[in-house]
């Protein structure tokens, strides 16, 4: 690890890693950058929605959902009490982990015992408020989180804690709260055929299913807030692992096109119990071509979201090496400098060139320009000490590298760090910059000596349009680790 980086953390016994735009940023990466300075990786929000890839020391490859990155580095992993639980899919990922690393490998591994426990219900409710959206639905990753997150609120839902609590009667009781209160919709969608009534599980029907993970579950289980409480007092290092991004945040994304739990980094605190001032160092993670997937606003997209998500899955050939992705990638290249590929082209270039593909649906992700008043509202909400900008190497060959650098919201150019609200956000007219690009093959640049002026001119230019409290301090320029540069500051 760079020995600058290092020395700046080790003044940060917590640190926090934030997405910037709408999730997919590569938080993993970042992660397992720094995790060997810290002892415990902890989530706080988010669920089985989110999806990183992670390379253990020899490059194999695990995919996770719910445990955190840090697990491929074997540090200490907290699901804390904010976190969406579901049980199934937990013992999977850590069969998948125990079948790379040996179970005896695995580093300890807590879940809170208030954490909010998933239920097919959550899953046949998710769908029919999809189904009843229509044309407005918000193309969620089906892992039943926002009612999850809804009934949990309504006080219905059922933790982790209560299934092994000795009174079988005690969950039971819950379960059969939130079945009555669901009833009436599943009725309705028995009523229109939607489901037949023996596709809905009864009340003990998901008691068994939960229970059959009972005992597996006890070694796992506690107060992780304690947990933590006590691990920092007595000097061990914490790593806050954020899920989705600042756009996909409940209250300060693009509502209703979000997902249901928090995803700043105020949500640390309220997340893993701990008092805010535990968490005052945030990293913000964002692509030099950010991406979304699903639905809702993105000012700075280049393509057509539809038809990115469906791209990735009928040109799968475009996204395996060989000749014809690079020919692809030549010739659109060649249209984009030229000035002559339309849209769709260029945002098909990034996806296939970044193979931009969801962890954890596999959906194609919708491409856009590095979006500076977004980013600079993600960082007054998040307030970041750093910003990591990763995958610079994806802009070498571009002749101009355009660069969203003010919205205009009729005749007004927007305040730095101020969005309108999401139902506006479509009005807004992204005002564009062109920055000089390079030809020079920058990946796997480990210093600032390496890369090409141009390059170095793009960095600062970012740099510059952050607020004075933020300065870039990592850029990613390929796909393993090390292949960061640290600015320093
Ligand atoms: P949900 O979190 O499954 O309810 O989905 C709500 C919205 O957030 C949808 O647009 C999803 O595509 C998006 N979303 C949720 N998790 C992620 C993620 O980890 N990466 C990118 N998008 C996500």
């Amino acid at each position: 690890m760079n020995s600058a980086l290092k020395r700046m953390l080790e003044n940060k016994p917590t640190l926090n890693i934030m997405g910037a735009a709408f999730g997919d940023e590569g938080k993993g990466k970042a992660i397992s950058l720094v995790a060997q300075l810290y002892d415990i990786v902890a989530r706080f929000a988010g669920g089985g929605n989110a999806g990183h890839t992670m390379f253990t020391a020899d490059g194999r490859k695990i995919v996770g959902h719910q445990i955190p990155c840090g697990l491929a580095a074997g540090k200490i992993c907290v699901l804390g009490r904010g976190e969406l639980i579901n049980l199934a899919a937990f013992f999977r990922e850590l069969d998948e982990a125990a079948a790379v690393f040996g179970r005896e490998h695995l580093p300890p591994i807590f879940v809170d015992e208030q954490a909010v426990l998933w239920t097919p219900w959550h899953s046949i409710l998710e769908s029919y408020l999809e189904t009843k959206r229509g044309a407005n639905r918000i193309n969620t990753t089906g892992q039943g989180i926002g009612p999850m997150a809804a009934l949990h609120r309504l006080r219905l839902g059922v933790l982790v804690g209560e299934l092994l609590y000795d009174e079988n009667f005690y969950l039971m009781h819950r379960l059969r709260q939130m079945f009555e209160a669901l009833e009436p919709i599943f009725s309705d969608m028995v009523g229109k055929k939607i489901l037949r009534p023996e596709q809905i599980p009864t009340p003990g029907k998901v008691a068994e299913m939960l229970f059959c993970h009972a005992e597996d579950l006890r070694s796992f289980v506690c107060d992780t807030s304690a947990l933590l409480s006590e691990a920092i007092e007595d000097g061990q290092r914490v790593l806050v692992e954020g899920a989705q991004a600042c756009g996909l945040d409940l209250m300060w994304g693009t509502y209703p096109f979000v997902s249901s739990t928090m995803a700043t980094a105020a949500g640390a605190a309220l997340g893993l119990g701990l008092p805010p001032q535990t968490f005052p160092n945030t990293l913000l993670v964002t692509k030099c071509m950010p991406t979304r997937v699903g639905a809702g606003p993105f000012p700075s997209e280049i393509g057509d979201r539809d038809e990115m998500q469906i791209f990735a899955t009928t040109h799968k050939e475009l996204f395996a090496a060989g000749e014809k992705r690079d020919v692809f990638l030549r010739e659109t290249l060649a249209r984009i400098n030229a000035g002559t590929a339309t849209p769709a082209e260029t945002a098909q270039y990034f996806q296939v060139l970044g193979d931009e593909r969801g962890a954890t649906t596999g959906r194609g992700r919708s491409v856009g320009w590095l979006d500076i008043p977004w980013l600079q509202y993600a960082c007054r909400i998040n307030g970041p000490f750093g910003l990591a900008l990763l995958r610079l190497d994806l802009l070498s060959g571009l002749k101009e590298i355009p660069v969203v650098t003010a919205y205009k919201l009729g005749d007004k150019i927007l305040k730095a760090g101020v969005i309108p609200p999401p139902w506006r956000l479509h009005e807004v007219e992204p005002l564009i910059k062109r920055c000089p690009g390079w030809k020079e093959n920058i990946a796997g640049a480990k210093t600032m000596r390496e890369l090409p002026e141009n390059a170095a001119h793009f960095l600062s230019f970012v740099d510059g349009s952050l607020p004075h409290y933020c300065d870039l301090l990592l850029v990613g320029t390929g796909p393993g680790e090390e292949d960061m540069i640290f600015r320093g500051v």
